[in-house]
């Protein structure tokens, strides 16, 4: 802190003296200069000349955020002067151009910025404004069931999070029909951080037809930078998950079924053999037999014999 003040001394000096001095320089700047958060940005002016100086010595160079009134940080080259730069924001000068690197941007970053430039031929000052981008991360969509919107029985609800300026949220269906108009308005959300959630909810009817939809989001320059789809006919489809286990599922239950009806065949032949062997041990031939049988009147071995593969099945067992 105890720097800055031989600098606002010189700030406010300059502001009294730059009304009587004629300047030979001006400071130029790209009028805006777009940076993205937490991606480094400079912040680039030149120092022009209205007539030839060949060996201009710039002395200081200081960037202010006016809007803010806040101090930046600054450059001095006069001798005896250190520099220690407020973390984040340093200034750096290289022949005739200066620049003012943020090393970490974040929304609060964004605005209007002065560059005051002091030479041994004049002073200068001029802005830029700094425009601030992030970019949204992929949208996420989920169905909900809708209680609100009459007619509708489920919504589809959008989120994209992490972007900058507010972006668009647009639904598609399968056959790339667009339905944003049939949506609610978007919810737009500030985090502390400044980044912006949006969310879009899409009410669908019953007859509604298509049974998968796309949600796109689009920054403020209408490019596309995510989108997701939902399945209507199965909210928790998800094909990465669903797939493997539903393959796995049968490839255990149809071998199980197999073999299970193999042995409980076996079982029940076994079962009828065993059966049908102790009939005609103990059966006198006039008794009745069990089951159907009773209405075969006269029941005779001959005429019902043990079917044969009851033999082989016997010996196979012994
Ligand atoms: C916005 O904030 C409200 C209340 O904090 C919350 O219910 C809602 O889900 C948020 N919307 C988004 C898009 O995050
Ligand atoms: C929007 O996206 C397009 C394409 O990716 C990109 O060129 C443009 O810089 C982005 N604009 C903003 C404001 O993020």
């Amino acid at each position: 802190m105890a720097s800055r003040a031989p600098l606002f001394l010189l700030v406010i000096c300059f502001c009294c003296c730059s009304g009587h001095a004629k300047s030979f320089i001006k400071v130029v700047c790209d009028t805006t200069i777009t940076g993205q958060v937490a991606h480094q940005s400079m912040l680039t002016c030149k120092v022009e000349t209205t007539q030839e100086i060949p060996d201009l010595n710039i002395a200081v160079v200081v960037w202010k955020k006016p809007g803010d009134d806040q101090f930046l940080s600054a450059l001095d080259r006069r001798p005896d002067k250190k520099n220690k730069f407020p973390p984040g924001y340093k200034v750096t000068l290289n022949d005739r151009t200066v620049s003012l690197v943020i090393t970490d941007p974040k929304v609060k970053d964004e605005g209007v910025y002065s560059c005051l430039v002091m030479t041994d031929s004049g002073n200068a000052e001029t802005t830029t404004y700094f425009k601030v981008t992030a970019k949204y991360e992929a949208p996420s969509v989920d169905s909900i069931d809708e209680k609100v919107v009459p007619n509708a029985h489920k919504s589809l609800i959008c989120k994209a999070t992490g972007g900058y300026p507010l972006g668009k949220l647009r639904w598609f269906d399968d056959k790339n029909t667009e339905w944003t108009k049939s949506a609610e308005p978007t919810i737009v959300n500030q985090t502390e951080d400044g980044l912006l959630e949006i969310s879009s909810k899409l009410p669908l009817m019953k007859l509604s037809t298509s049974d998968e939809y796309i949600c796109v989001v689009y920054n403020a320059s209408d490019g596309k930078e995510g989108s997701a789809k939902i399945r209507t006919d199965d909210p928790d489809y998800d094909p990465s998950i669903q797939n493997p286990s539903k393959t796995s599922l049968s490839a255990i239950i149809a071998p199980v079924l197999v073999i299970g009806s193999l042995i409980v065949g076996l079982l029940l032949a076994l079962l009828i053999c065993r059966r049908r062997s102790q009939q005609q041990n103990r059966r006198p031939s006039t008794a009745p037999l069990m089951g159907t049988h009773d209405m075969v009147p006269n029941t005779d071995q001959v005429i019902d014999p043990p079917p044969p593969y009851c033999e082989e099945f016997k010996d196979n067992m012994a």
